[in-house]
């Protein structure tokens, strides 16, 4: 006879660290009938065979604790995998990391880049905003990094070059990234650059530079290609395939959209949650899809926005949708955030001229004056993919970003009148 052990029908690896307690979690959602007779009967079955009573006590303690965790309903739910299914959904929305036919573009930049050959590359990824040339580069970066004696990873190098003084900030991360020292034990540039060409001659390193533009003067950086060592790899990213022409980028990558079929699943995936789609939105869901263009970008602000709305909204949204033509990502996302209550537009509008990269809280204890409800807007933003939070800081992507720098822009041309100022340049204007 098969063991009775709790969650022995999960197919989760079996041990007392966290991956007991994702099972144990698993195991929760599969019914509460079940949960009852199988664990009961499971802390029995370890008890006998002399599983030590402190750590039985423990697993009990945690069942009694994952058992009073509100959860799903699921009596009436005939079938276990669509429970599974929403959790996993769910799970994966909360991490950010719902990625669909991601595998295949790897793939192909994986075979440009080909890390076993000893010579030094570059690698280009280019393709029109939001279609995904940053996230591959990360899925890339993540799975080879180990591979090289150092490695850095400069993101949004556009916007930091917009910045006074960017381009430092830049090298000095590059040092620091491949040397492994602080920003403040590199005394300048120059001297970490003669460091990386001493310390780094011929050593292996890994380096991204996303979103670069053709105008950028990379020299300063590229300056360190000569003295790396053999299996070195490069990988840019840019929306501009001129870029790569000018930094002769031979090894290139086009990032085309989704096909239908990937952006089906990505948009259902936050619409519904990884519930099957109600009949009343089936169709519906199917013309959206059709509508909304390739990009995971929009499918996914699209697709989070319409999660439990009504038909009403869902319809709207369609014809919203359907007025604007094909490539045009930002008056797509505009069409969302059209669509937004005035609360959350303010709060939106904010975080794009303000608040990227601020501590959560900050930015909710200045909203407290203004409304008391800032925090459960500032929730439903992150619901829709407008907001994201990561290491509890506020981040939105760069499209949406300059979306709401345009609205808040062309309300009033000059600058005096704008609602909100948030570069130097902006308020000196508006003061002269
Ligand atoms: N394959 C995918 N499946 C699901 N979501 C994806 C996928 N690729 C990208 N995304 C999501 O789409 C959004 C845009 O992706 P990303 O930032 O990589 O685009 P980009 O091409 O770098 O855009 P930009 O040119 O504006 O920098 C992100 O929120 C990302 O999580
Ligand atoms: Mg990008």
């Amino acid at each position: 006879m098969v063991p009775p052990r709790a969650g022995s029908d999960c197919g989760v690896p079996q041990d007392d660290g966290p991956d007991h307690h994702a099972r144990l979690l698993q195991c929760h959602a599969i019914g509460r009938e079940k949960q009852i007779h199988g664990y009961g009967e499971a802390i029995k079955w370890h008890r006998e065979r002399g599983i030590d009573p402190d750590t039985l006590r423990k697993w009990e303690e945690a069942l009694i604790c994952v058992g009073s965790i509100p959860g799903l309903e699921i009596d009436s739910w005939s079938k276990e995998t669509l429970v599974i299914n929403v959790l996993v959904a769910n799970v994966l929305r909360a991490l950010n990391r719902y990625f669909v036919g991601i595998e295949h573009h790897v793939e192909r930049v994986m075979k440009l880049l080909n890390v076993e050959s000893s010579d030094i590359r570059v690698v280009g990824i280019h393709g029109i905003g939001g279609t995904g040339k940053t996230t591959i580069a990360r899925f890339i970066y993540k799975r080879i990094f180990d591979l090289f004696d150092g490695c850095s990873f400069l993101e949004n190098v556009r916007e930091h070059t917009k910045k006074p003084g960017g381009l430092d900030n830049l090298q000095g991360q590059l040092v620091s990234d491949l040397l492994g020292v602080t920003h403040g034990q590199i005394h300048s540039v120059d001297d970490g650059i003669k460091s990386i060409r001493s310390r780094l001659l011929h050593k292996k390193v890994l380096i991204v530079l996303d979103d670069i533009e053709p105008s950028f003067e990379l020299t300063p950086i590229l300056s360190i290609l000569d003295s790396l060592g053999s299996g070195s790899r490069i990988i840019i990213t840019t929306r501009d395939e001129q870029a790569l022409d000018k930094f002769e980028v031979s090894l290139k990558y086009e990032v085309g959209g989704m096909r239908e079929e990937e952006v089906d699943e990505l948009f259902c995936s936050h619409a519904f949650r990884g519930r099957p789609a109600p009949a009343d939105l089936a169709t519906l869901s199917k013309k959206i899809v059709s509508t909304i263009g390739r990009l995971p970008l929009t499918v996914e602000v699209v697709g989070s926005y319409l999660y439990s709305k009504s038909k009403e909204v869902w319809e709207q949204t369609l014809n919203e949708l359907r007025k604007v033509p094909e490539p045009q990502v930002q008056q797509k996302l505009m069409v969302i955030i059209k669509a937004l209550p005035d609360k959350q537009r303010l709060i939106f509008l904010d975080i794009a001229c303000f608040f990227i990269g601020e501590d959560k809280s900050v930015a909710c204890y200045l909203w407290s004056d203004r409304d008391s409800a800032s925090g459960s807007v500032l929730e439903v933003l992150i619901n829709s993919s407008i907001v994201k939070i990561e290491n509890d800081k506020l981040w939105m992507h760069d499209q949406l970003r300059d979306l709401g720098r345009d609205i808040v822009l062309e309300k009033h041309l000059k600058p005096g009148k704008h609602s909100r100022l948030w570069s130097h340049e902006q308020a000196r204007c508006a003061g002269e």
